[in-house]
């Protein structure tokens, strides 16, 4: 019986398991040496100013909107096809969320779908617009930061499927992670993630006042009085959003393989698009120009009028091979605790949502599974084509 292939898990090695037990034998094993050379490692590798680890990406992101002082009715701009985190974590602090539209193909907002959010909704003053990168592709990251600039607003990144991508603006390279063409961003590292510490997150700025605003609420807003260790204040209550020294020296080991694990993602990405090109009528991936992205997920469009069948067939047929693709996302405006809206409003968001599925893609994917998520994709095709395409 062949064995489950979900569409990511976690690659750990010898190196890894060597790097957690010297961080079992260290003095300290939170706030330690492995906490501050994980950050390091993430502010050299990115080429940012400030990089902290913390105990996941929705507490990163928690932390990115009190640096900013994120506050009750405060708008916040954010696409529609998303996780829960971001949504959640400025609810919690009261702010008024507006959903954007998406594009139907990469799932991500665009310059249009913004400023007709902004045009319909009225909307006057915005405090933060939240990015996401859907699978690890940075698209219009430079058009936003355009935008940042003439709305007068935060750009947050969240960039939990990123890590390791990178995008061109006048000749120059950037990573993800710089800040360069935004004010925070927002890493996860979660076990499905490109590199992992378990669970566990970062957040990134060039701000040494949102940098130490994100540094004193990680840690329950206390602020320690230099002189005097054992005296602190705490002008604003917080929580405890640290990470361990024992996740932080995983995270080392992680980030020491990033850009060889980017590139086993490329090449099953690229192995994808090749067996299915010829089958285009019916599925297609993606033509990301930018080479230089994350892959970390690998989103299949389906088109379903040309096929006999709906998105639970396939998900329904591939799980009997054992292949488990997932959904990436379901938009949040159709969840319950979400006050009913008009579909119409939404058209890319329903169109994505209709059409796409993620892939398995993972170090460890092997090159026989890989070939059986791709011959029984082609086979559910051949079973559910319509006749007359
Ligand atoms: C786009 C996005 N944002 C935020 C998060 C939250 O990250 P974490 O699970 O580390 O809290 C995730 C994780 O799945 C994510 O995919």
């Amino acid at each position: 019986m062949r064995k489950k292939i979900n569409y990511g898990r976690q690659h750990i090695d010898k190196s890894d398991i060597n790097f957690v037990i010297k961080s079992l034998n260290k003095k300290l094993i939170t706030t330690g040496t492995y906490v501050s050379l994980f950050e390091k490692k993430i502010s050299n590798k990115f080429k940012c100013n400030y990089a902290y680890a913390c105990s996941n990406g929705t507490a990163g992101l928690h932390l990115a909107y009190l640096a900013i002082n994120l506050k009750k009715n405060d708008i916040v701009l954010m696409p529609s096809v998303n996780f829960i985190s971001s949504y959640s974590m400025a609810k919690n602090l009261g702010a008024k969320i507006f959903l954007v539209d998406v594009d139907p193909i990469t799932g991500q907002m665009t310059t249009e779908k913004i400023l007709e959010c902004v045009r319909v909704n009225k909307i006057k003053k915005i405090k933060a617009i939240v990015s996401m990168y859907l699978g690890g592709y940075i698209e219009n990251n430079i058009i936003l930061y355009k935008l940042k600039k003439i709305y007068n607003c935060y750009l947050i990144e969240d960039a939990c499927h990123a890590i390791g991508a990178k995008y061109k603006e006048k000749n120059n390279v950037y990573s993800i992670g710089s800040c360069k063409h935004s004010d925070i961003c927002v890493f996860s590292f979660h076990p499905v993630k490109t590199i992992t510490t378990g669970e566990g997150g970062a957040v990134t700025t060039n701000s040494k006042l949102l940098s130490n605003r994100i540094k004193i609420f990680r840690d329950h807003g206390i602020i320690r009085n230099k002189k005097s260790y054992w005296k602190y204040d705490i002008k604003q209550t917080s929580f405890n959003y640290r990470l361990s020294d024992i996740n932080c020296a995983l995270g080392v080991s992680q980030l020491n393989k990033l850009n060889q694990f980017i590139k086993k993602r490329k090449k099953i990405f690229y192995e994808y698009k090749r067996k299915l090109e010829f089958l285009k009528r019916y599925v297609r991936i993606n033509n990301y120009e930018n080479k230089t992205n994350g892959f970390h997920l690998i989103i299949l469009n389906i088109n379903f009028n040309n096929l006999k069948c709906k998105k639970d067939d396939v998900f329904k047929y591939l799980n009997k091979y054992n292949i488990f693709p997932q959904y990436h996302y379901i938009p949040l405006y159709k969840f319950s605790f979400h006050k009913k809206v008009f579909f119409n409003k939404f058209k890319g968001s329903e169109e994505y949502y209709k059409n796409s599925i993620s892939l398995p893609v993972y170090y460890d994917l092997k090159k026989n599974d890989l070939s059986h998520v791709i011959k029984i994709i082609k086979r559910f095709i051949q079973i559910n084509r319509l006749q007359s395409t």
